[in-house]
């Protein structure tokens, strides 16, 4: 579809030239004074505006006034004879996209125009996309209603909108990075950039110039001036990820950092202030590693002001349902698929399973589950070995413990899921299964005769024949 541009000049000459250039590309509307180029502005909800500052009896600087008020985002470029330049630099300071002297050159107007779309379709395209963003960190992307979720909920938004350092500490896998988002997105800040350095990813000796940036010719192979994340987070938040994995040479650096709120880039000599929301997250327990001389003391109060800490899953188990129904419909909406339920045994064992990967283990399997699943439910066919067998381990010690089988039963039980294991991944090669054992191969007879495992009847790896039917 044309764009749709609207020329308001009192002038029919202009008009006209104006038209015969523009139309092949665009749809081209007319208005011949201010009160007609605003209704028309209203009904017809032009692209973009050419407007004559000059009109008898009509105002174009009211007119772009009110045109800014009604609708930002359509570009008004100024059209000015010569003599009144400085009129267009006038209306530039109210919002006009551009202006245009008369007689104009037409390669001039083509460009102005098409310049102007660009950078409106631009602009409109980071407003989506900011929009999105701030959709997908707002507070319900947070999922789970367990007691620990609603303390981390209530004191995210009592920390959010300060310039209080948060240190974020869990598991891997519990969601710190999303709580730190949630943070930023939900503090005045959400505008401004948030930057997340990962401390654990970047060797020491880069991570100076990473944080602070450096100065041309600073070292080897800086050939450029390059700004670090401290300056790029100006304004936001800066996330500091894994910041138990920091050497204690950058610690120091990040302390004076955080005491003076300034730095210097790495080669350079002036010092530059920036204003910094600081958020860390550690999956280490800070506090073990400062009597061992690994994080410094002094940061580790600097940091360690307000803390969230988010509990691992197998600790908040009724949040299970809700994070695979929401991992289940976000993934099946991204791929255009229809819903799916999730059956009760499949809902069950995933509630009993102890999720060491927590969270992102989770997301995991049910992407897994979409992929094997081709009818309307996930089942516990389309869960992964790992989480069956786990879970028939903590059944076992459960009944163990509670006296319902006695030990002799629970270890032979064991016994034989191993066995059974290993000669599955062994094709049933009892020489590899009991090697990998770690038994001798009679050994490994003599347990099987015991536990009454059978072999089956062909002995062979897995042929071609075997292959499983996609
Ligand atoms: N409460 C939650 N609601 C919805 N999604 C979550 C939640 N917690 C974690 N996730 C998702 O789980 C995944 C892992 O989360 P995240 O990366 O924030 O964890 P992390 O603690 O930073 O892990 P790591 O220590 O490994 O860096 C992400 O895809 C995240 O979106
Ligand atoms: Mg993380």
């Amino acid at each position: 579809m044309k764009k749709r541009v609207l020329v308001v000049d009192d002038e029919p000459g202009i008009r006209a030239s104006l038209q015969m250039t523009l139309e092949p590309t665009y749809e081209v509307l007319c208005a011949t004074n201010a009160q007609e180029g605003l209704a028309r502005f209203r009904q017809e909800l032009p692209n973009l505006v050419l407007l004559d500052v000059l009109m008898p009896g009509s105002d174009g600087l009211g007119l772009l006034q009110s045109m800014r008020s009604e609708d930002p985002t359509v570009p008004v470029i100024m059209l000015t004879a010569v003599k009144t330049v400085k009129t267009a630099v006038e209306a530039m300071k109210i919002g006009a996209a551009d202006y245009l002297a008369k007689p104009f050159d037409v390669e001039e107007l083509r460009m102005i125009v098409a310049k102007a779309l660009a950078t409106q379709a631009l602009e409109s395209e980071v407003r989506y996309l900011r929009a999105q963003v701030l959709k997908s960190y707002a507070f319900h992307n947070l999922v789970g209603k367990s007691p620990a979720m609603q303390e981390i909920y209530s004191k995210i938004e009592q920390v959010a909108d300060t310039r209080t350092t948060v240190l974020i500490t869990g598991e891997s896998g519990t969601g710190k990075e999303l709580v730190a988002r949630a943070l930023h997105y939900n503090s005045s800040r959400q505008e401004r950039p948030f930057i997340a350095l990962n401390c654990a990813s970047i060797p020491e000796t880069l991570i100076e110039s990473e944080l602070f940036g450096h100065e041309k010719g600073a070292f080897t192979g800086a050939l450029a001036r390059r700004l670090g994340k401290v300056e790029l987070a100006h304004g936001g938040t800066l996330f500091l990820d894994e910041v138990g994995d920091l050497g204690m040479l950058t610690q120091a650096k990040l302390l004076r950092f955080l005491q003076e709120r300034e730095f210097t880039r790495v080669g350079g000599t002036q010092t530059i202030k920036v204003d910094v929301r600081i958020i860390a997250a550690t999956n280490k327990i800070l506090e073990d590693l400062v009597p061992r001389k690994e994080f410094r003391e002094d940061l580790y109060y600097r940091i360690n002001v307000a803390v969230l800490s988010i509990p691992p899953l197998r600790d908040r188990r009724e949040d299970i349902p809700y994070l695979s129904k929401h991992f289940l419909s976000k993934r099946l909406e991204a791929e255009g698929r229809p819903p799916l339920e999730i059956s009760k045994e499949a809902m069950e064992l995933l509630t009993r399973y102890h999720w060491p990967g927590n969270v992102r283990e989770l997301e995991n399997v049910i992407e897994q589950a979409i992929v094997w699943c081709r009818g309307t439910e996930v089942t516990m066919d389309h869960l992964p070995t790992t989480l069956k067998t786990e879970s028939r381990h903590t059944g076992l010690r459960q009944s163990a413990l509670s006296g319902q089988v006695s030990l002799e039963k629970a270890v032979q039980e064991f016994e034989r899921e191993l066995i059974l294991d290993a000669l599955t991944r062994t094709g049933h090669v009892q020489t590899h299964a009991a090697a990998l054992l770690g038994i001798t191969r009679r050994m490994l007879k003599y347990r099987m005769d015991m536990l009454g495992i059978k072999c089956p009847d062909t002995q062979a790896a897995p042929g071609p024949k075997d292959v499983p039917s996609a």
